[in-house]
Protein backbone atom coordinates (compact mmCIF):
# COMPACT_ATOMS: atom_id res chain seq x y z
CA UNK A 1 0.00 0.00 0.00
CA UNK A 2 1.20 3.35 -0.83
CA UNK A 3 0.69 7.00 1.74
CA UNK A 4 -1.33 8.84 -1.61
CA UNK A 5 -3.12 10.88 0.37
CA UNK A 6 -2.66 14.77 1.94
CA UNK A 7 -2.60 15.18 5.34
CA UNK A 8 -5.69 17.31 6.57
CA UNK A 9 -4.03 19.81 8.55
CA UNK A 10 -2.03 21.55 5.59
CA UNK A 11 1.41 22.13 4.22
CA UNK A 12 4.52 24.83 5.15
CA UNK A 13 4.28 27.89 2.23
CA UNK A 14 7.52 26.88 1.10
CA UNK A 15 10.62 24.70 2.08
CA UNK A 16 12.21 27.27 3.37
CA UNK A 17 8.74 28.08 5.98
CA UNK A 18 9.26 24.37 6.93
CA UNK A 19 12.96 24.93 8.27
CA UNK A 20 12.28 27.75 9.82
CA UNK A 21 9.89 25.90 11.67
CA UNK A 22 11.88 22.61 12.69
CA UNK A 23 14.63 25.42 13.53
CA UNK A 24 12.41 27.43 15.63
CA UNK A 25 11.28 24.04 17.26
CA UNK A 26 14.59 23.12 18.03
CA UNK A 27 16.26 26.47 19.01
CA UNK A 28 14.87 27.20 22.35
CA UNK A 29 15.03 27.10 25.80
CA UNK A 30 17.41 23.89 25.58
CA UNK A 31 19.79 26.72 23.37
CA UNK A 32 19.64 29.66 25.69
CA UNK A 33 19.14 28.18 29.02
CA UNK A 34 19.83 24.75 29.44
CA UNK A 35 23.07 24.18 27.12
CA UNK A 36 24.80 26.96 28.98
CA UNK A 37 24.35 25.87 32.30
CA UNK A 38 24.90 22.22 31.57
CA UNK A 39 28.21 23.16 29.84
CA UNK A 40 29.21 25.31 32.59
CA UNK A 41 28.19 22.74 35.30
CA UNK A 42 29.89 20.06 33.39
CA UNK A 43 33.07 21.85 32.82
CA UNK A 44 32.57 23.86 29.69
CA UNK A 45 34.85 21.75 27.04
CA UNK A 46 34.36 18.19 27.71
CA UNK A 47 30.75 18.55 27.87
CA UNK A 48 30.76 20.64 24.44
CA UNK A 49 33.16 18.44 22.37
CA UNK A 50 31.11 15.73 23.27
CA UNK A 51 27.54 17.13 22.99
CA UNK A 52 29.16 18.48 18.82
CA UNK A 53 30.40 14.50 18.70
CA UNK A 54 26.55 13.29 19.53
CA UNK A 55 25.07 16.01 17.43
CA UNK A 56 26.54 14.77 14.37
CA UNK A 57 26.96 11.49 14.53
CA UNK A 58 23.31 10.92 15.96
CA UNK A 59 21.41 13.84 15.97
CA UNK A 60 21.76 14.75 12.11
CA UNK A 61 21.26 11.14 10.76
CA UNK A 62 18.00 10.69 13.25
CA UNK A 63 16.75 14.39 12.58
CA UNK A 64 16.48 12.95 8.46
CA UNK A 65 15.08 9.87 10.05
CA UNK A 66 12.25 11.61 11.75
CA UNK A 67 11.76 14.10 9.07
CA UNK A 68 11.09 11.06 6.36
CA UNK A 69 8.72 9.29 8.50
CA UNK A 70 6.84 12.24 8.90
CA UNK A 71 6.65 13.01 5.33
CA UNK A 72 5.96 9.31 4.33
CA UNK A 73 3.74 9.11 6.50
CA UNK A 74 1.64 12.25 5.58
CA UNK A 75 -0.30 12.64 9.41
CA UNK A 76 0.45 12.78 13.01
CA UNK A 77 3.21 11.07 14.52
CA UNK A 78 1.05 8.30 16.10
CA UNK A 79 -1.16 7.51 12.88
CA UNK A 80 2.12 8.61 10.40
CA UNK A 81 4.53 5.44 12.07
CA UNK A 82 0.88 3.20 11.67
CA UNK A 83 0.95 4.16 8.00
CA UNK A 84 4.27 3.90 7.20
CA UNK A 85 4.70 1.01 8.83
CA UNK A 86 1.64 -0.75 6.82
CA UNK A 87 3.35 0.35 3.62
CA UNK A 88 6.60 -1.45 4.41
CA UNK A 89 4.73 -4.71 5.67
CA UNK A 90 5.79 -3.95 9.34
CA UNK A 91 3.97 -4.29 12.44
CA UNK A 92 0.91 -1.80 13.10
CA UNK A 93 2.76 -1.69 16.60
CA UNK A 94 5.17 0.45 15.70
CA UNK A 95 3.00 3.79 16.09
CA UNK A 96 4.45 3.01 19.83
CA UNK A 97 7.06 5.81 18.47
CA UNK A 98 4.23 8.01 18.27
CA UNK A 99 2.62 7.62 22.12
CA UNK A 100 5.97 7.51 23.47
CA UNK A 101 6.50 10.44 21.56
CA UNK A 102 3.40 12.10 22.69
CA UNK A 103 3.85 10.98 26.57
CA UNK A 104 7.36 13.11 25.98
CA UNK A 105 5.24 16.11 24.87
CA UNK A 106 3.19 16.80 27.56
CA UNK A 107 5.83 15.42 30.04
CA UNK A 108 8.49 18.49 28.46
CA UNK A 109 5.58 21.34 27.91
CA UNK A 110 4.88 20.39 31.75
CA UNK A 111 7.90 21.95 32.73
CA UNK A 112 8.83 24.38 29.67
CA UNK A 113 6.20 26.66 30.09
CA UNK A 114 6.94 27.20 33.70
CA UNK A 115 10.76 27.73 32.53
CA UNK A 116 9.53 30.09 29.53
CA UNK A 117 7.43 32.08 32.18
CA UNK A 118 10.42 33.48 33.85
CA UNK A 119 11.85 34.37 30.60
CA UNK A 120 8.24 36.36 30.21
CA UNK A 121 8.41 37.57 33.73
CA UNK A 122 11.77 38.79 33.06
CA UNK A 123 11.68 40.61 30.22
CA UNK A 124 9.05 42.62 31.88
CA UNK A 125 11.58 42.85 34.94
CA UNK A 126 14.53 44.43 32.57
CA UNK A 127 11.78 46.80 31.06
CA UNK A 128 11.07 47.97 34.52
CA UNK A 129 14.79 48.52 34.84
CA UNK A 130 15.22 46.42 37.93
CA UNK A 131 18.34 45.42 38.00
CA UNK A 132 20.38 48.95 37.59
CA UNK A 133 22.98 48.83 40.34
CA UNK A 134 21.95 46.33 41.82
CA UNK A 135 24.32 43.68 43.76
CA UNK A 136 24.74 39.99 43.34
CA UNK A 137 23.22 38.96 46.34
CA UNK A 138 19.86 41.22 45.90
CA UNK A 139 18.88 39.68 42.42
CA UNK A 140 19.92 35.73 43.77
CA UNK A 141 17.43 36.80 46.77
CA UNK A 142 14.88 38.26 44.38
CA UNK A 143 15.30 35.14 42.00
CA UNK A 144 14.36 32.78 44.67
CA UNK A 145 12.01 34.67 46.35
CA UNK A 146 10.43 35.05 42.76
CA UNK A 147 11.00 30.66 42.53
CA UNK A 148 9.40 30.57 45.95
CA UNK A 149 6.09 32.21 45.21
CA UNK A 150 4.22 29.39 43.67
CA UNK A 151 1.38 31.27 42.48
CA UNK A 152 3.85 33.57 40.33
CA UNK A 153 5.35 30.56 38.72
CA UNK A 154 1.72 29.29 37.98
CA UNK A 155 0.38 32.52 36.96
CA UNK A 156 3.41 32.96 34.41
CA UNK A 157 3.01 29.83 33.06
CA UNK A 158 -0.20 29.82 32.67
CA UNK A 159 -0.15 32.39 31.00
CA UNK A 160 2.95 31.06 28.72
CA UNK A 161 0.86 27.94 27.91
CA UNK A 162 -2.27 29.76 26.87
CA UNK A 163 -0.66 32.03 24.32
CA UNK A 164 1.35 28.36 22.99
CA UNK A 165 -2.42 26.71 22.70
CA UNK A 166 -3.60 30.17 21.04
CA UNK A 167 -1.72 29.59 18.25
CA UNK A 168 -1.84 25.75 17.98
CA UNK A 169 -5.41 26.08 17.77
CA UNK A 170 -5.18 28.67 14.98
CA UNK A 171 -3.49 25.72 12.88
CA UNK A 172 -0.59 24.64 10.37
CA UNK A 173 -1.01 27.71 8.56
CA UNK A 174 -2.04 30.88 10.55
CA UNK A 175 -1.02 29.52 13.96
CA UNK A 176 2.02 28.20 13.33
CA UNK A 177 3.28 29.44 10.62
CA UNK A 178 2.63 32.65 11.55
CA UNK A 179 4.41 32.52 14.50
CA UNK A 180 8.11 31.33 12.95
CA UNK A 181 7.78 33.52 9.45
CA UNK A 182 7.91 37.05 11.87
CA UNK A 183 9.65 35.35 15.48
CA UNK A 184 12.41 33.87 13.29
CA UNK A 185 13.64 36.55 11.84
CA UNK A 186 14.12 38.65 14.49
CA UNK A 187 15.36 36.29 16.68
CA UNK A 188 18.62 36.16 14.25
CA UNK A 189 18.79 39.69 14.13
CA UNK A 190 18.91 40.06 18.17
CA UNK A 191 21.11 36.98 18.25
CA UNK A 192 23.72 39.33 16.17
CA UNK A 193 23.22 41.99 18.39
CA UNK A 194 24.01 40.48 21.45
CA UNK A 195 26.93 39.08 19.65
CA UNK A 196 27.98 42.36 18.68
CA UNK A 197 27.53 43.82 22.78
CA UNK A 198 29.78 40.35 23.86
CA UNK A 199 32.21 41.44 21.41
CA UNK A 200 32.24 44.58 22.81
CA UNK A 201 33.14 43.37 26.33
CA UNK A 202 36.05 42.11 25.30
CA UNK A 203 35.95 38.32 27.26
CA UNK A 204 34.80 36.54 23.96
CA UNK A 205 38.06 34.59 23.76
CA UNK A 206 37.61 33.52 27.77
CA UNK A 207 34.24 32.62 27.09
CA UNK A 208 35.84 30.42 23.78
CA UNK A 209 38.28 28.96 25.93
CA UNK A 210 35.86 28.03 28.32
CA UNK A 211 33.40 26.47 26.09
CA UNK A 212 36.49 24.59 23.95
CA UNK A 213 39.39 23.30 26.21
CA UNK A 214 39.50 19.93 25.92
CA UNK A 215 39.43 18.65 29.54
CA UNK A 216 38.97 14.64 29.64
CA UNK A 217 39.03 14.10 32.91
CA UNK A 218 35.30 15.76 33.19
CA UNK A 219 33.95 12.97 31.00
CA UNK A 220 32.22 10.85 33.62
CA UNK A 221 29.24 8.70 32.49
CA UNK A 222 26.34 11.05 33.47
CA UNK A 223 28.18 13.60 31.39
CA UNK A 224 28.14 11.43 28.52
CA UNK A 225 24.48 10.71 28.95
CA UNK A 226 23.30 13.77 29.30
CA UNK A 227 25.48 15.01 26.20
CA UNK A 228 23.14 11.93 24.44
CA UNK A 229 20.27 13.50 26.04
CA UNK A 230 20.37 17.45 25.70
CA UNK A 231 21.39 16.67 21.73
CA UNK A 232 18.49 14.83 21.33
CA UNK A 233 16.12 17.54 23.40
CA UNK A 234 17.85 20.53 22.04
CA UNK A 235 16.96 18.89 18.34
CA UNK A 236 13.45 18.71 19.77
CA UNK A 237 14.42 14.80 18.24
CA UNK A 238 12.83 11.35 19.67
CA UNK A 239 9.15 12.62 20.42
CA UNK A 240 7.39 13.02 17.21
CA UNK A 241 7.73 17.12 16.76
CA UNK A 242 9.79 16.75 14.13
CA UNK A 243 7.76 14.20 12.34
CA UNK A 244 4.61 16.19 13.08
CA UNK A 245 6.66 18.88 10.89
CA UNK A 246 7.58 17.03 8.42
CA UNK A 247 4.09 15.77 7.35
CA UNK A 248 3.40 19.21 6.35
CA UNK A 249 6.46 19.67 4.52
CA UNK A 250 5.85 20.26 0.66
CA UNK A 251 6.02 16.88 -1.35
CA UNK A 252 9.00 18.45 -3.52
CA UNK A 253 11.97 19.77 -0.77
CA UNK A 254 14.70 18.15 -0.32
CA UNK A 255 14.65 16.15 3.41
CA UNK A 256 18.34 16.05 3.57
CA UNK A 257 19.21 19.90 3.01
CA UNK A 258 16.79 20.69 5.52
CA UNK A 259 18.36 18.57 8.15
CA UNK A 260 21.41 19.32 7.38
CA UNK A 261 20.06 23.65 7.62
CA UNK A 262 18.28 22.57 10.87
CA UNK A 263 21.02 21.05 12.91
CA UNK A 264 23.21 23.91 11.45
CA UNK A 265 20.83 26.96 12.83
CA UNK A 266 20.85 24.92 16.12
CA UNK A 267 24.10 24.13 16.70
CA UNK A 268 25.15 27.90 16.13
CA UNK A 269 22.56 29.20 18.29
CA UNK A 270 23.52 27.68 20.86
CA UNK A 271 26.95 27.91 20.42
CA UNK A 272 26.50 32.09 20.03
CA UNK A 273 24.30 32.10 23.12
CA UNK A 274 27.09 30.63 24.79
CA UNK A 275 29.47 32.67 23.94
CA UNK A 276 27.38 35.55 24.83
CA UNK A 277 26.46 34.48 27.97
CA UNK A 278 29.84 33.64 28.92
CA UNK A 279 31.25 36.86 28.07
CA UNK A 280 28.91 38.40 30.22
CA UNK A 281 29.34 36.15 33.00
CA UNK A 282 33.10 36.50 32.49
CA UNK A 283 33.29 40.13 32.37
CA UNK A 284 31.91 40.37 35.54
CA UNK A 285 33.77 37.87 37.34
CA UNK A 286 30.84 35.75 38.07
CA UNK A 287 30.48 32.16 38.49
CA UNK A 288 29.95 29.99 35.15
CA UNK A 289 28.72 26.83 36.98
CA UNK A 290 25.59 28.24 38.42
CA UNK A 291 23.40 25.87 37.10
CA UNK A 292 19.31 26.65 36.61
CA UNK A 293 19.89 30.27 37.48
CA UNK A 294 22.91 31.27 35.04
CA UNK A 295 20.48 32.82 33.16
CA UNK A 296 18.12 34.90 35.92
CA UNK A 297 20.58 35.06 38.82
CA UNK A 298 23.79 35.88 37.30
CA UNK A 299 23.09 37.83 33.65
CA UNK A 300 21.12 40.50 35.59
CA UNK A 301 23.71 41.14 37.77
CA UNK A 302 25.87 41.90 34.84
CA UNK A 303 23.37 43.85 33.08
CA UNK A 304 23.01 45.97 35.54
CA UNK A 305 26.24 46.95 35.97
CA UNK A 306 26.04 48.26 32.64
CA UNK A 307 24.63 51.81 31.42
CA UNK A 308 21.63 51.54 29.78
CA UNK A 309 21.56 47.58 30.55
CA UNK A 310 17.98 47.13 31.36
CA UNK A 311 17.59 47.71 27.26
CA UNK A 312 20.00 45.04 26.61
CA UNK A 313 18.45 42.69 29.51
CA UNK A 314 15.05 43.20 27.65
CA UNK A 315 15.82 42.27 24.36
CA UNK A 316 17.99 39.60 25.69
CA UNK A 317 15.09 37.52 27.72
CA UNK A 318 12.63 38.91 24.90
CA UNK A 319 14.61 36.52 22.60
CA UNK A 320 14.49 33.91 25.13
CA UNK A 321 10.22 33.94 25.14
CA UNK A 322 10.47 34.72 21.70
CA UNK A 323 12.54 31.18 21.38
CA UNK A 324 10.53 29.16 23.79
CA UNK A 325 7.55 29.60 22.01
CA UNK A 326 8.44 28.41 18.55
CA UNK A 327 9.28 25.50 20.48
CA UNK A 328 6.40 24.76 22.89
CA UNK A 329 4.00 25.08 19.70
CA UNK A 330 5.59 21.94 18.39
CA UNK A 331 5.81 20.02 21.47
CA UNK A 332 1.78 20.19 21.78
CA UNK A 333 1.55 19.73 17.65
CA UNK A 334 1.83 16.06 17.78
CA UNK A 335 -1.20 14.75 19.79
CA UNK A 336 -3.62 17.93 18.86
CA UNK A 337 -3.11 16.98 15.08
CA UNK A 338 -3.53 13.18 16.51
CA UNK A 339 -7.12 14.55 18.35
CA UNK A 340 -8.15 16.48 15.28
CA UNK A 341 -7.46 13.07 12.71
CA UNK A 342 -10.18 11.42 15.60
CA UNK A 343 -12.44 13.96 14.76
CA UNK A 344 -11.94 16.59 17.23
CA UNK A 345 -11.34 20.38 16.24
CA UNK A 346 -8.22 22.37 16.36
CA UNK A 347 -9.82 24.37 18.90
CA UNK A 348 -11.29 21.54 21.20
CA UNK A 349 -8.35 19.76 20.66
CA UNK A 350 -6.20 22.32 21.41
CA UNK A 351 -8.01 22.77 24.65
CA UNK A 352 -8.09 19.47 25.66
CA UNK A 353 -4.00 19.07 25.42
CA UNK A 354 -3.51 22.16 26.90
CA UNK A 355 -5.60 21.45 30.34
CA UNK A 356 -3.27 18.28 30.83
CA UNK A 357 -0.32 20.51 30.07
CA UNK A 358 -1.59 22.47 32.53
CA UNK A 359 -2.30 19.98 35.02
CA UNK A 360 1.12 18.60 34.71
CA UNK A 361 2.75 21.92 34.65
CA UNK A 362 1.67 22.63 38.34
CA UNK A 363 4.18 19.95 39.67
CA UNK A 364 6.08 21.75 37.54
CA UNK A 365 5.77 25.09 39.00
CA UNK A 366 5.16 23.74 42.99
CA UNK A 367 8.51 21.90 42.50
CA UNK A 368 10.71 25.28 43.52
CA UNK A 369 8.26 26.14 46.57
CA UNK A 370 5.31 24.36 48.10
CA UNK A 371 6.70 20.61 47.01
CA UNK A 372 10.73 21.86 47.24
CA UNK A 373 10.67 19.36 50.05
CA UNK A 374 8.55 16.32 47.96
CA UNK A 375 11.46 14.26 46.84
CA UNK A 376 11.33 10.78 44.86
CA UNK A 377 14.02 9.05 42.54
CA UNK A 378 15.54 11.82 40.58
CA UNK A 379 14.64 14.61 43.07
CA UNK A 380 11.72 17.23 42.86
CA UNK A 381 8.53 16.50 40.51
CA UNK A 382 10.75 19.03 38.20
CA UNK A 383 13.95 17.04 38.56
CA UNK A 384 12.16 14.04 37.56
CA UNK A 385 10.48 15.58 34.61
CA UNK A 386 14.14 16.75 32.91
CA UNK A 387 15.56 13.08 33.68
CA UNK A 388 12.51 11.25 32.31
CA UNK A 389 11.76 12.88 29.15
CA UNK A 390 15.97 13.80 28.07
CA UNK A 391 17.62 11.02 29.62
CA UNK A 392 15.03 8.13 28.59
CA UNK A 393 12.25 8.79 26.43
CA UNK A 394 13.75 10.84 23.77
CA UNK A 395 16.91 8.54 23.28
CA UNK A 396 14.48 5.69 23.64
CA UNK A 397 12.34 7.59 21.02
CA UNK A 398 15.62 7.76 18.39
CA UNK A 399 16.63 4.41 19.34
CA UNK A 400 13.25 2.69 18.17
CA UNK A 401 13.29 5.55 14.99
CA UNK A 402 16.67 4.45 14.19
CA UNK A 403 15.26 0.46 14.42
CA UNK A 404 12.57 1.10 12.42
CA UNK A 405 14.06 3.22 9.69
CA UNK A 406 17.60 1.04 9.56
CA UNK A 407 15.63 -2.34 9.54
CA UNK A 408 11.83 -2.44 8.72
CA UNK A 409 11.49 0.28 6.05
CA UNK A 410 11.55 -1.06 3.08
CA UNK A 411 14.69 0.92 1.02
CA UNK A 412 12.51 1.73 -2.03
CA UNK A 413 10.00 3.63 -0.35
CA UNK A 414 13.04 5.01 1.88
CA UNK A 415 14.37 6.55 -1.58
CA UNK A 416 10.82 7.52 -2.62
CA UNK A 417 10.95 9.84 -0.42
CA UNK A 418 14.35 11.25 -0.01
CA UNK A 419 15.62 11.30 -4.03
CA UNK A 420 19.19 10.74 -2.25
CA UNK A 421 21.68 12.71 -5.18
CA UNK A 422 24.84 11.12 -3.80
CA UNK A 423 24.70 7.29 -3.28
CA UNK A 424 27.84 7.56 -1.41
CA UNK A 425 26.08 10.25 1.32
CA UNK A 426 23.27 8.08 1.25
CA UNK A 427 24.82 4.72 2.08
CA UNK A 428 26.65 6.69 4.98
CA UNK A 429 23.51 7.77 6.38
CA UNK A 430 21.93 4.46 6.16
CA UNK A 431 24.62 2.77 8.36
CA UNK A 432 24.63 5.98 10.82
CA UNK A 433 20.98 5.14 10.95
CA UNK A 434 21.19 1.30 11.00
CA UNK A 435 24.14 1.19 13.18
CA UNK A 436 26.00 3.88 14.37
CA UNK A 437 23.06 5.77 15.88
CA UNK A 438 21.20 2.59 17.47
CA UNK A 439 24.05 1.33 18.86
CA UNK A 440 25.51 4.42 20.35
CA UNK A 441 22.38 5.70 22.38
CA UNK A 442 21.70 2.15 23.68
CA UNK A 443 25.26 2.02 24.62
CA UNK A 444 25.57 5.37 26.51
CA UNK A 445 21.75 4.74 28.36
CA UNK A 446 23.45 1.63 29.72
CA UNK A 447 26.10 3.27 30.48
CA UNK A 448 24.93 6.26 32.50
CA UNK A 449 22.50 3.97 34.29
CA UNK A 450 25.27 1.95 35.32
CA UNK A 451 24.27 -1.27 33.34
CA UNK A 452 27.49 -1.71 31.97
CA UNK A 453 29.65 -1.27 34.89
CA UNK A 454 27.15 -3.88 36.79
CA UNK A 455 27.90 -6.62 34.10
CA UNK A 456 31.73 -5.54 34.09
CA UNK A 457 31.30 -6.26 37.78
CA UNK A 458 29.78 -9.73 37.56
CA UNK A 459 32.86 -11.46 35.23
CA UNK A 460 35.44 -9.73 37.17
N1 LIG B 1 14.41 21.73 21.20
C1 LIG B 1 13.73 22.56 22.13
C2 LIG B 1 14.74 23.41 22.88
O1 LIG B 1 15.91 23.29 22.68
C3 LIG B 1 12.91 21.77 23.11
C4 LIG B 1 11.99 20.79 22.49
C5 LIG B 1 12.16 19.44 22.74
C6 LIG B 1 10.99 21.22 21.64
C7 LIG B 1 11.36 18.52 22.14
C8 LIG B 1 10.17 20.30 21.02
C9 LIG B 1 10.37 18.97 21.25
O2 LIG B 1 14.37 24.21 23.68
Amino acid sequence: MAIQKENIHGQWGSSLIFVLAAAGAAVGLGNIWKFPFMAGENGGAAFVLVYLVCIFVVGLPLLLAEILLGRRGQASPINAMTNVATESKASKKWSIIGWLGALAGFLVTSYYVVIAGWAARYTFRSLENEWSGVDAATIAGEFSLFRGDGNALLIWGSLFLIVTMFFVARGVKSGLEAVVRYIMPVLIVILLGLLAYAFSTGYIGEAASFMFKFEPSKLTNEVLLSAVGHAFFTLSLGMGAIMAYGAYMPRNASIAKAAVGIVFVDTLVAILAGLVIFSVVFAHGLNPGSGTGLLFETLPVAFGAIPGGWIIASIFFLFVTFAALTSSVSLVEPFVAYLVEKGLTRIKAAIAVGVVCWLLSIGSALSYNVWSDVHFWKGTFIDNMFYITDNILLPLGGILIGIFVGWCMKDTKIRREMKPANEFLYLVWRIAVRWVAPIAVIYVMAKGFGLIDYIVGMFA
